[in-house]
């Protein structure tokens, strides 16, 4: 059995839907692929309706379930909250677990404020307990190579990153009001689901926003009530409407700390394109590009090759000397979406063994949503705002 004489950290998941089913095969493969000191025992999931979440722990391979999500804290044979439920309940359940002295790993957004997020970074602070926020992106190896190029001072001073997350999975109007267009539920529409995400790439390899300036839209504002029923797809389960009340894009300028500019997009309404999310930084020595949907792939281009050559190259992030590719396949035997996460959960266990909270954790969380608020106050304002102005602290 992999792992029998390591350190065994139980964790207990609540909800069990698209997260959950990428958390789950997070879990059991990375002792498969990592040697790390300790792994991820899949002891229980939570959920609200009994068939569901019997089903869904025979099927994801959980040694048990509960219908209280508050029966998890309780357990002695617990050690971690993993939280994949709507964002609303985020800081409720990430609290009550530190609390609870439980280790918690979170999805993104980290909440649905600025308040709510301060009030989770103090909890596990307060805990000592371990954390993470699941911005999963970082962990793609092209975007972990990408990062090492920028530090190694390879592009130079940073001028530009041009950042899109661009979807289309909302565009038919039929297409039903689900958690994720319902304020109350999800906070924000586009911009907290996928802007969060590529704000968080231009944290990581750009640095700290300074100041942004927004727009937002929602072009279909009515829908038929409905639900998710896994991955990106909802039914409708009345004929009744709803009112849309969240952005269906957002796009945003912004400067950066270190004087370096950025332009964002994050819609739910280009055609054509599934899951979108790219970016391009441009520096004072050269430039790299991302795309996920062909995201094995680092596109670099350095000033300083030979006139002649210059042009943009592709480098397939498959070969060991590629952050996290080496525990995969050969070089060129490419890895997916479910690898990002992964990743971070090989760094989430060593963390655990180290008493240390590998970014992105909670105080990245808590930034990363001073960008969404400082998005928002711009929008309602029509101005300029600076990232500190909605810094409480
Ligand atoms: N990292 C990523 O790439 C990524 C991708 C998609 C979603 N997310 C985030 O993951 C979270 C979950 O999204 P999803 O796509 O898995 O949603 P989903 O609708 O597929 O699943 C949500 C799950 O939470 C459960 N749930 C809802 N309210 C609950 C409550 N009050 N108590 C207990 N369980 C509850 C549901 O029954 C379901 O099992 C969200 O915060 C979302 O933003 C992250």
């Amino acid at each position: 059995m992999v792992g029998v004489n390591k350190r065994q950290v139980r964790v207990g998941m609540i909800g069990y839907k698209f997260m959950g089913k990428a958390h789950s095969n997070g879990y059991r493969n990375l002792p498969y692929f990592f040697d790390t000191p300790a792994v991820p025992v899949l002891q229980a999931i939570a959920g609200r309706d009994e068939q569901g979440v019997k089903a869904a722990a025979e099927t994801m391979g959980w040694a048990s379930y509960e219908t209280d999500w508050r029966r998890l804290l309780e357990r002695d044979d617990i050690d971690v909250i993993d939280i994949v439920t709507p964002n609303n309940v985020h800081a409720e359940m990430a609290i009550a677990a530190a609390e609870a002295g439980k280790h918690v790993l979170c999805e993104k957004p980290l909440a649905m404020t600025v308040e709510q997020a301060k009030r989770m970074v103090d909890a596990v602070k307060k805990a000592g307990v371990v954390h993470m926020i699941c911005h999963n992106y970082r962990f793609a190896p092209a975007v972990q190579f990408a990062k090492k190029l920028i530090e190694e001072g390879r592009l130079g001073k940073i001028y530009h990153i041009r950042a899109q997350y661009l979807q289309d999975w909302i565009m038919d109007p039929k297409f039903p009001l689900v958690w994720r267009l319902r304020k109350e539920v999800t906070g924000s529409g586009a911009h907290g689901d996928i802007a969060a995400h590529i704000l968080d790439l231009a944290r990581f390899l750009v640095g700290e926003f300074s100041e942004v300036v927004g727009m937002m839209e929602t072009f279909i504002k009515e829908r038929p009530l409905g639900e998710m029923t896994g991955g990106l797809n909802a039914s409708a389960n009345s004929g009744k409407m709803g009112q849309v009340d969240v952005d269906d894009c957002s796009a945003f300028l912004a400067r950066f700390e270190n004087g370096a500019v950025g332009v964002f997009e994050a819609t739910r309404f280009a055609a054509g394109n599934r899951n979108g999310n790219r970016f391009e930084i441009n520096g004072e020595k050269g430039s790299i590009r991302w795309d996920l949907e062909n995201m094995n792939n680092l596109q670099v281009y350095l000033t300083d090759d030979e006139p002649g050559l210059q042009g943009f190259r592709t480098i397939n992030c498959t070969e060991e000397h590629h952050p996290y590719a080496g525990a995969y396949w050969p070089a060129g035997h490419i890895i997916g979406y479910e690898h990002t996460f992964i990743n971070l959960m090989k760094e989430f266990m060593e963390g655990i063994v180290n008493g240390t909270s590998p970014a992105p954790n909670f105080e990245d969380g808590y930034r990363n949503q001073l960008v969404l608020a400082s998005v928002e106050k711009s929008v309602e304002t029509g101005s300029w705002v600076k990232i500190s102005e909605v810094d409480p602290s």
